[in-house]
């Protein structure tokens, strides 16, 4: 969380900073500041709590600039929301510095810089790396040997930049376990926590390695290495542009993602291919899919409910046994040492600290056949794992995450088709069909985005709801599951999910004539079961908003019904009934006025534990 940007150019940076940081806004919203060396070589520095649109107001001044300088958007860890812990922090005027991560042993640290007389002004653990750098800078007086000396002595995360008033012409920065890449300019240098930050001054970036300490000027960077080695990191040609990562019309980002879907579901399938083939997720993909004998999912969040599905389509279609596990609770556990276990790990950003810690704890248990479902290339995860595969959403900047889940499921149901196929569980019959199906997807979900009327009706009635129920069943139970989660994230109603199954277990308490319950009944195999559900909300007053493809005497009696696409492959069900539950979270969220794109206290990228 956070985002950092900066760097030294030949033209004033705070124009620039302030750019990268709206840009970053989605890791963090809490507050944001920016610093610049001066002309008088001083450091002038901005900081508000709040959004970056406040503090570009208060940076208008013409002798607010500089060619130097570093920002940074704040998602609070150590230290409540104020402006003393707004970065960036200084130590003694000299040096300032920016910082996303948590550093877990800042207590001893700021004990001795304590002692040894430095002055802390924030609550964060941050202001320890800036003093750290400047007590070993008074005798070194070598900017990038200090922040080498320094990252030594640090244990948890960062990705910094730090820049100092006796030399304005260069700024280092080091990441560890927190992304951090350079960006490459004509006559300028940056750097910034993603590449989104910087696409408007370059598409050339550098992706810095776990342990790496980096030294930018206006002409070049140099590299060192975990092993303090100089070392040449290749630059590369990011495919974005800055008008994938702009609301091109829409009024929010999420609106914009969740109509992006049929287009991402379209690239992603092209990206796949015609066929179930094992090449998709690297060379020895197919060796390690003989191999294997079960499947690991872990992921968190909405990645998580990804993971939840596949795996009823991998126990089914492959015969594999398929475990799913949250990666905070996957990196604490002790799960049995199996070899033969494929490791697939769900991200949209790939930085998720809890997932990165459980694939780097599968590979400490001997599980080294890992897996990353991805939608950021070069991320921190898909460089971790021996296998990878991209879904090709594009960029996802609303913190509620849409277009990212459903394309990762559709790579997650060619995922258990290839295995299927290794398995012999696939005739090639079977699997031209599905891979017909499937083309099917972007047409449907066309379709599906048409109800959106409708779900406009029933957000209105949601607006006073202080609870909501989600139901369902099978595959649409963690359907079911990501709808609750998307409406209480933005909306901040509370919702909880169901296997409709365990309603009577302890759920149906809840049941009156205020309680909305949502519940998804396509007409497939289970289709009766959770029709008798239906009818117990319903003998206890229960308001049932019914998504359903069937019509009956059951509906007649439901508060609303959305008639969904009928005719529909099993397996792509819980691919379309996410569509109307993404709408229904959005529009409530706009009747109810709430920042649908930065909802209170959450960020896009939770890159702290
Ligand atoms: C979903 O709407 C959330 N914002 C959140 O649950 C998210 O899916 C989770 O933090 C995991 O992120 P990742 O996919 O980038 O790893």
């Amino acid at each position: 969380m956070c985002g950092v940007v900066g760097g030294v150019s030949e033209r004033n940076m705070v124009p620039i900073i302030l750019e990268g940081l709206s840009r970053l806004e989605y890791r963090g919203y809490d507050s944001a500041g920016i610093t610049v060396i001066g002309s008088s070589n001083k450091l002038a520095r901005q900081r508000v709590t709040g959004r970056v649109e406040e503090l570009a107001k208060i940076c208008g001044n013409e002798n607010f600039r500089g060619l130097c300088g570093i920002g940074h958007t704040r998602w609070a860890t150590h230290g409540g929301v104020t402006i003393d812990n707004a970065h960036p922090h200084f130590s003694n005027d000299k040096i300032a510095l920016v910082h996303n991560g948590i550093i877990e042993n800042y207590a001893p640290i700021r004990e001795e810089l304590k002692a040894k007389g430095y002055e802390f002004k924030s609550e964060t653990d941050t202001e320890v790396i800036v003093h750290l750098i400047h007590s070993l800078y008074v005798t070194n007086k070598n900017l990038l040997l200090s922040v080498k000396e320094a990252t030594k002595q640090l244990h948890g995360a960062y990705a910094i930049g730090v820049m100092c008033v006796d030399n304005p012409d260069e700024m280092v920065c080091a990441r560890l376990g927190a992304p951090l890449i350079l960006g490459l300019g004509i006559g300028e240098m940056f750097f910034a926590s993603d590449i989104s930050a910087l696409l408007p001054v370059t598409q050339k970036v550098v992706y810095l390695e776990d342990g790496d300490v980096a030294i930018i000027t206006r002409a070049g960077y140099k590299v060192y290495d975990a092993h303090d080695k100089e070392i040449f990191r290749k630059p590369n040609i990011s495919e974005l542009s800055v008008t994938q990562t702009e609301l091109n019309g829409y009024r929010h980002y999420m609106q914009k993602e969740i109509f992006e879907q049929p287009d991402a579901i379209a690239q992603t399938l092209q990206s796949l291919g015609n066929s179930f083939n094992t090449n998709v997720f690297g060379r020895d993909a197919g060796k390690i899919f003989k191999q294997i004998d079960q499947v690991q999912i872990i992921a968190c969040g909405t990645s998580y409910n990804a993971g939840m599905v596949a795996k009823y389509w991998i126990e089914d279609f492959a015969g594999l046994e398929c475990r799913v596990d949250i990666a905070s609770e996957y990196r604490y556990s002790k799960p049995p040492k199996r070899p033969n276990t494929l490791i697939v790990s769900l991200s949209q950003s790939g930085e998720t600290a809890d997932t990165l810690a459980s694939v780097k704890y599968a590979h400490e248990l001997g599980m080294t056949n890992t897996l990353a479902i991805c939608n950021v290339a070069e991320s921190s995860l898909t460089r971790l794992s021996k296998l990878s595969i991209l879904t090709q959403a594009g960029p996802e900047i609303g913190v509620a995450s849409t277009k990212a889940f459903t394309t990762q499921l559709v790579v997650l149901l060619y995922l258990a088709n290839t295995l299927a196929m290794t398995k012999g569980h696939l005739t090639s019959n079977d699997a031209e069909a599905r891979i017909r199906q499937m083309r099917c997807l972007p047409q449907l979900i066309i379709d599906t985005l048409k109800l959106e009327e409708q779900l406009k009706l029933i957000a209105k009635e949601m607006e006073y709801k202080q609870h909501a129920l989600f139901l369902g069943r099978n595959t649409l139970y963690p359907i079911a599951v990501e709808g609750s989660l998307k409406l209480k994230e933005i909306s901040y109603i509370h919702a909880e999910a169901y296997a409709a199954g365990e309603l009577k277990h302890g759920p149906l308490a809840l049941i009156d004539k205020e309680m909305p319950a949502i519940i998804l009944m396509p007409g497939n195999l289970l289709h009766d079961k959770v029709k008798s559900n239906v009818q117990e909300v319903l003998a206890r007053q229960g308001v049932v908003y019914l998504f359903t493809d069937t019509e009956e005497d059951v509906t007649a009696k439901c508060h609303r019904v959305v008639k969904m696409p009928e005719n529909i492959a099993e397996y792509l069900l819980p691919i379309i009934y996410t569509i109307p539950l993404q709408l229904l979270s959005y529009h409530t969220a706009i009747t109810k006025g709430t920042d649908v794109d930065k909802p209170r206290n959450l960020a896009k990228s939770v890159t702290v534990e």
